[in-house]
């Protein structure tokens, strides 16, 4: 099917995000709109973009499969740039305690949390992860995603890690979606290392670090830079060491607690600081001038009922903002784009344009793809998503819905 051509006419709009770079502050607004458009696309790849008429005239319309778009709207397919999809077991009950006014962090000092997915991970079978982790990828996909983040951090041993790891990898290969892997060994503290974080954190750089390497399919080295879990030094000493082993940098930062997680990731250059619930303003201007994007992630904030980050602050200083779902099974067991959407706007109060913009381009520089996905821009693989309605207004407008009617992966046709 890839050699297939595929050219997408009457669209309605065609919404390119177009950019080869993340979009920072005002720029976030400009999504770039081709009224009456089309998209020709060969071998997966999008090879013309314009209204119509223009690219009937420069294409030879008997080579391709025609889609006429008839009134819908055609965008990017959407990045969700941090994710925690691959994991064993639930945590229900974790869930009713805290409607009952448990917080996330006691329940995770008293053993449950993160270790408490870490032990149903360890015991659940590859291929039961694995299964369970594509499901995940067929309903993201689903609601317009074309490329997902995964971390690992449930196994908190070698073996676990590993296999995390090689789920992510073999699921790349076999699902339609583009899976980029992250390590995330300093997740929590095992029960193993408890009381002794540093010899954790040694443990995770001398011995689990060159096998992540060694694995050669993960991108990124993430941490859990957070009061109680792992601190600014900890964390900064295994970025580094993750650095030199030439994995790029992720930081969940200031998630729980301002706690210089947004600093750290600008002084490391990290590719992107993610949550940032409770960044400080010191924090917030210098991301602004910085290369390093922050990540919101409005349904964990949601789910744990707790205050959304400052996204309209953000943007307005000037940072670069990506959004996405965060999918876990403990702080937010979702991963809809269509409430996302919602909450981005009516919640954080960015503009449609800004939140789409930060589904896109933005996303897929939070992955350091910029220059591959995330728009729509003759070069750039077609990941496309036909939307049920004529415009891309509709996505927090219909609150909740999930309006995507058709997705278009490397090319390739899938009808929702
Ligand atoms: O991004 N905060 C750390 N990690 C996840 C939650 C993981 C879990 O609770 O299982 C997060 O919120
Ligand atoms: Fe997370």
């Amino acid at each position: 099917m890839e050699d297939e051509k595929i050219l997408i006419r009457n669209a309605s709009q065609v919404v390119t995000c177009s950019g080869f770079e993340a979009k920072k502050g005002k720029a976030m607004s400009d999504v770039g709109v081709i009224e009456d458009g089309a998209v020709a696309v060969s071998n997966g790849i999008i090879t013309h973009v314009g209204p119509t008429e223009e690219v009937l005239r420069q294409v030879n319309v008997e080579d391709y499969l025609e889609v006429n778009a008839n009134g819908r709207a055609l965008l990017p397919g959407f990045v969700d740039s941090h994710t925690h999809f691959v994991f064993g077991g639930y945590r229900e009950e974790e869930f009713s305690w805290r409607m009952k006014g448990d917080s996330y962090m006691s329940i995770m000092e008293r053993g449950g949390g993160i270790v408490n997915t870490m032990n149903a991970t360890r015991s659940t079978s590859y291929d039961d992860l694995f299964g369970d982790a594509y499901d995940r990828l067929d309903t993201m996909m689903d609601m317009g995603v074309t490329t997902v983040e995964g971390k690992s951090g449930y196994g908190l041993d070698l073996a676990t890690e590993l296999i995390q790891l090689r789920v992510m990898k073999e699921l790349n290969d076999d699902h339609p979606l583009d899976v980029v892997s992250t390590f995330l060994g300093a997740h929590a503290v095992p029960p193993e290392f408890a009381g002794r974080t540093d010899a954790y954190v040694d443990y995770i750089i001398e011995e689990v670090l060159p096998h992540v390497r060694a694995e050669r399919s993960v991108t990124f080295c993430d941490v859990f830079c957070e009061q109680g879990v792992f601190s600014v030094e900890q964390s900064e000493r295994l970025l580094k060491a993750a650095r030199s082993q030439r994995l790029k940098l992720k930081l969940h930062a200031d998630e729980i607690v301002p706690f210089g997680g947004a600093e750290l990731a600008v002084r490391l250059k990290a590719v992107s600081a993610d949550h940032l619930l409770h960044v400080p303003d010191t924090g917030i201007k210098r991301l602004a001038r910085s290369g390093t994007i922050a990540t919101l992630l409005p349904l964990t904030a949601f789910s744990l009922g707790e205050p959304y980050a400052p996204g309209r602050r953000m943007i307005d200083a000037g940072c670069a903002v990506a959004l996405a779902s965060d999918l876990n099974p403990g702080s937010c067991f979702s991963c809809s784009i269509p409430l996302l959407f919602a909450l981005a706007c009516i919640q954080m109060k960015m503009t449609p344009e800004e939140a789409l913009t930060a589904l896109t381009i933005n996303g897929a520089a939070a992955l350091g793809r910029e220059k591959v996905i995330g728009s729509i821009d003759v070069g750039k693989k077609a990941d496309l998503i036909l939307l049920k309605f004529p415009s891309y207004k509709f996505l927090p407008y219909h609150v909740g819905m999930n309006i995507v009617d058709t997705v278009i992966k490397d090319g390739v046709l899938y009808i929702i």
